[in-house]
């Protein structure tokens, strides 16, 4: 699993989110995530307190930066501000290089292990953007490059906009769990791990990750009901289904939802936002089980029915 650290240093306070961190490094989770803009929008934050919490963490603990595998995203942040991501920074070779260089300060390293293209820029060629992503790579600021948030078109002609480059994107991030929305749900900004699309990653060797998977706790609690285009008869059927596997595995239904998501054949891995150590604990011990086969097949099985 990802360790989702967006909301570390703003509605999770940075105290908690030191301790969360302690905790991830010592039950060995130790891939964490972040971003440029980590949580501009929550009332009062800027969009650096989630990198600045990370690197006061790393400061702390000289030699343990090593140890981390460590992703941030560029080209979503607003401009000062604004808290309209109409008015992003977006993804010019300038507008890149800049960003990842606060980045760097803000979390107090010399390289980030995977830098992504948070959201797309279709005012910049996509060959321009990953040629300024690689030219970072190759001076060694940054190890390997990924996007998030690209349709499954848009990701086919990064893919082939990479063609002539080095490598191009190597990871993927966006939005999956175990429910899909309604067609045609708006879930803007966020895209979409569709089939269209984990079939163009397949292609292009790239690695899937997804976030949002407990869809903010809505699989075990009550008060967080269902995000809008989720209630669906499909999913009511295949939340039965998954509390059947759940009851049988000895985890809850959003542990089951991580499990799955790790140990299926088209695998994804989980980006896991917790604000507790307890959360973290739940996370990690639900992607180090392993679901019977056929609980894995039930679970694909109603999901594609729906
Ligand atoms: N690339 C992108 O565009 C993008 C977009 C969104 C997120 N992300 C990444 O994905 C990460 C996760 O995103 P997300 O916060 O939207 O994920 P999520 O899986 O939908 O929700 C995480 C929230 O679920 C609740 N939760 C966690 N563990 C729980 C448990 N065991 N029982 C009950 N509730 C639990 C917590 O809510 P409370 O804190 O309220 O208790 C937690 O903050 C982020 O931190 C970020 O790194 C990336």
């Amino acid at each position: 699993m990802t360790l989702g650290t967006m909301y570390f240093g703003t509605t999770v306070p940075e105290a908690i989110g030191v301790d969360v961190l302690d905790e991830a490094f010592d039950l060995g989770v130790r891939t964490w995530d972040t971003a440029n803009n980590y949580a501009f929008w929550v009332p009062g934050g800027t969009g650096g307190e989630s990198e600045e919490c990370l690197g006061r963490w790393f400061a702390a603990h000289p030699g343990r930066r090593d140890d981390i595998f460590l992703s941030t995203k560029v080209g979503a942040r607003p401009r000062h501000g604004s808290k309209n991501l109409a008015d992003a920074v977006g993804l010019s070779p300038t507008a890149i290089r800049g960003q990842l260089h606060a980045s760097l300060a803000r979390l107090g390293t010399d390289r980030v292990d995977l830098l992504y293209a948070h959201i797309d820029d279709e005012t910049v060629p996509l060959a321009e953007t990953i040629g300024a992503m690689e030219e970072l790579r190759d001076e060694g600021l940054v190890g390997e490059i990924g996007a998030s948030n690209l349709p499954a078109p848009r990701l086919r002609e990064a893919i082939d906009a990479a063609s002539g480059h080095d490598r191009g994107y190597r990871f993927l991030q966006q939005r999956f769990t175990f429910l899909n929305p309604a067609v045609g749900t708006d879930l803007s900004p966020h895209v979409l791990l569709d089939d269209a699309v984990a079939a163009e990653c397949a292609a292009g060797g790239i690695t899937m990750l997804g976030y949002s998977p407990l869809l903010s706790g809505a699989y075990t609690r009550p008060d967080r009901p269902l995000p809008d285009g989720y209630d669906t008869p499909a999913n009511r059927e295949a939340l039965a289904v998954l509390a059947q596997v759940a009851g049988r595995s000895g985890l809850d239904s959003g542990q089951t939802v991580l499990a799955w998501m790790a140990q299926r054949a088209t695998g994804v891995l989980p980006v896991v936002g917790v604000s507790s150590i307890e959360q973290l604990r739940s996370a990690a011990t639900a992607v180090k089980t392993t679901l019977p086969q056929q609980d894995i097949h039930a679970l694909e099985a109603v999901r594609m029915a729906g």
